[in-house]
C-alpha cells in the first residue's frame, strides 16, 4: 500500500546524500502529476498567490487560501510528503496567531509540516511548534513575503555582513527545531557554505547545485507563464505554447461543428 513520506523520510535522502525534489503544487489535478513523477515533496506555497490567484505578490494571501488548497493537494497524492505555507501576517505578529495558523494548516489542510519565512527572529516560534509536535521548514534569502522591504526581488545575502546574518539565521533555525530550510536566490557559493556548515538539509531555489534539494514552483518549471523567466527558472516543458494550441483546436472544432464527432457522441 502506498505510504506518504514522512520527514523521516527525507532525513534519510540527507544522510544517503541523495538530492530532496521538492516541487509546489496547489490542486488535485497537479498534485496527481507530482506523485505520478515520484517526486519527493510537495509545498503548497504561498506563491499560490502569483499563479494561481494572479497577484503581483504572496502578501494577500490568507492561511483559508493555504488550507483550501492543501486539502486539494492532499486528495491527489499519497506518497509525496506535504509542507504548508504559513501566509503572511498569519504567524508575524504573534507567536500564539502563529501557533494557531500553523495547527490549522495540519488539522484542517492535512500539511505534515509547515514552512514559515524569517530567521532568528522566529526562532522562539520555530521551538514551540517544534515541541507541540509541528514539523518546521525555514525558508531565507529572499523572503516573498517581504518583497516590500527589500524593495523588489533581488539575490540576498551578496555582502560578508549579509552572509554572516543568513548563516546566523540558518543556525537559528536548526538549533530551534526546524528539519529543512529553503535558500532562495542566494549566492550558490553561500548556499554552499550553509549547506556544509547545518547538519539538516537545505533546498535552494535559485541558489546553485551544492544545496541538498531544489524547489521550483511548478508553472515555472512546465513552462506554464511564457512572459515569467527569472534566471534560476528552467523551463522542463514548454506547456503554455501547447495548451493554447489545443484550446484553439478546440475552439476551431467547435465552430467548424466538427467536434464532437460520432466517436465523441451518445
Ligand atoms: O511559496 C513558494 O512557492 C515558495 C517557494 C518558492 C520556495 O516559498
Amino acid at each position: 500500500m502506498a505510504r506518504r513520506k514522512t520527514l523521516r523520510d527525507i532525513r534519510a535522502l540527507y544522510e544517503e546524500e541523495k538530492a530532496i525534489t521538492m516541487v509546489t503544487a496547489y490542486d488535485y489535478t497537479f498534485a496527481r502529476l507530482v506523485e505520478a513523477a515520484e517526486l519527493d515533496v510537495i509545498l503548497v506555497g504561498d506563491s499560490l498567490g502569483n499563479v494561481i490567484q494572479g497577484h503581483d505578490t504572496t502578501v494577500p494571501v490568507e492561511v483559508d487560501d493555504v488550507i483550501y488548497h492543501t486539502r486539494a493537494v492532499m486528495r491527489g497524492c499519497q506518497t509525496p510528503h506535504v509542507v504548508a505555507d504559513l501566509s503572511f501576517m498569519s504567524y508575524q505578529a504573534s507567536d500564539d496567531e502563529g501557533m494557531r495558523n500553523a495547527g490549522r494548516l495540519l488539522k484542517e489542510g492535512g500539511a505534515q509540516a509547515v514552512k514559515l519565512e524569517g530567521g532568528e527572529a522566529y526562532a522562539p516560534l520555530v521551538r514551540r511548534l517544534t515541541e507541540a509536535g509541528v514539523p518546521v521548514v525555514g525558508h531565507l534569502g529572499l523572503t516573498p513575503q517581504s518583497v516590500h522591504a527589500f524593495g523588489g526581488y533581488r539575490v540576498q545575502g551578496r555582502d560578508d555582513e549579509a552572509a554572516k546574518r543568513l548563516l546566523s539565521d540558518a543556525f537559528a533555525l536548526q538549533d530551534a527545531g526546524a528539519y529543512m530550510v529553503v535558500l532562495e536566490m542566494v549566492p550558490a557559493a553561500l548556499a554552499a557554505e550553509v549547506t556544509e556548515k547545518l547538519s539538516i538539509p537545505t533546498i535552494g531555489i535559485g541558489a546553485g547545485a551544492q544545496t541538498s534539494g531544489q524547489v521550483l514552483v511548478i508553472q515555472d518549471l512546465l513552462g506554464m507563464n511564457e512572459s515569467f523567466k527569472p534566471r534560476f527558472v528552467k523551463r522542463f516543458a514548454n506547456l503554455e505554447a501547447i495548451c493554447v494550441d489545443a484550446l484553439k483546436t478546440y475552439g476551431e472544432e467547435v465552430r467548424e461543428r466538427t467536434f464532437p464527432d460520432e466517436d465523441h457522441s451518445y
